[in-house]
């Protein structure tokens, strides 16, 4: 297992929730931080956060579905060893009554803009270093039509990337299901406390998972030198059932 002490780590989606776990786990380890987001208050509070471990942490106000900014984002980038994308809008629903443009979105959010993702940072990884993608589960195709695709597109990017970058460097995937994050933060209060009674009835371990544990299996895959291609569902056995 490869030590994370010195490293220099990329996270898009490092200012809140499971990117915000992930830099806090690795600058503990003494890793220097970039932390890539759209809102510069929680960048700031970030930041300020992270920074207490005595690691350096800088951050960068980027929106990865713009494209160009995302090239020219890239394209200020030191080189770094690892990087960690928290980037993909989710939908609910089956195809049938779904808005094209809301399939469109996510296929653009969650697919595309992470293959651009990783085609830009092939270009800055370091030797021995890692990508580390976020999929998800626990949805269907009938009741998170577009974000099923997503992940399967992500799974399938991981694999074509793992074996193009091989042996240079590493790629893989965690997916996570539900979980309790600010992710759900403009989502009513009511919504949410039945979403989350039905996955803690649905999931055989029946809990959800706490945003370290999700956290963890991105500092695992960064650590371990030998795993390549994978996609890791941290998900409580949601699709055994
Ligand atoms: N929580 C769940 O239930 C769940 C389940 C399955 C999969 N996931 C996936 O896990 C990932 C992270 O979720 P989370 O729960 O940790 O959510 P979160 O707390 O909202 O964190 C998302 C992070 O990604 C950043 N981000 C999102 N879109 C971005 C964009 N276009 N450009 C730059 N930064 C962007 C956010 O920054 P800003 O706030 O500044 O935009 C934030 O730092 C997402 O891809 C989500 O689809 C979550």
């Amino acid at each position: 297992m490869s030590s994370l002490n010195g490293k220099d780590i990329v996270i898009f989606g490092g200012s809140s929730g499971i990117g915000l776990r992930v830099a806090q786990g690795a600058a503990r380890e003494g890793a220097n931080l970039i932390l890539i987001g759209r809102d510069a208050t929680r960048l700031a509070a970030a930041r300020d956060d992270v920074a207490a471990f005595g690691t350096l942490v800088e951050t960068r106000q980027v929106d990865a579905h713009d494209h160009a900014a995302l090239e020219a984002a890239f394209a200020a980038l030191p080189e770094f060893d690892h990087l960690v994308s928290m980037v993909g809008d989710v939908m609910g629903g089956g195809f049938v009554n779904a808005e094209m443009s809301v399939i469109r979105h996510v296929m653009e959010s969650k697919f595309f803009t992470n293959v651009r993702i990783g085609q830009l940072a092939a270009a800055k990884l370091r030797e021995h270093g890692s990508l580390v993608f976020t999929s998800g589960t626990g949805g269907r195709a009938q009741n998170a039509c577009a974000s099923y695709v997503g992940n399967l597109g992500i799974n399938a990017l991981v694999e074509g990337l793992a074996a193009e970058l091989a042996p240079r460097a590493r790629v893989n995937a965690v997916s996570p299901t539900w979980t309790l994050t600010p992710f759900w933060r403009n989502t009513p209060k009511e919504q949410v406390a039945s979403i989350q009674q039905h996955f803690e009835e649905t999931i055989p371990l029946r809990r959800l998972a706490s945003i370290e544990e999700l956290a963890n299996a991105y500092l695992f895959l960064m650590h371990n030198d030998f795993i390549t291609g994978q996609h890791i569902a941290v998900d409580g056995g949601i699709m055994l059932g």
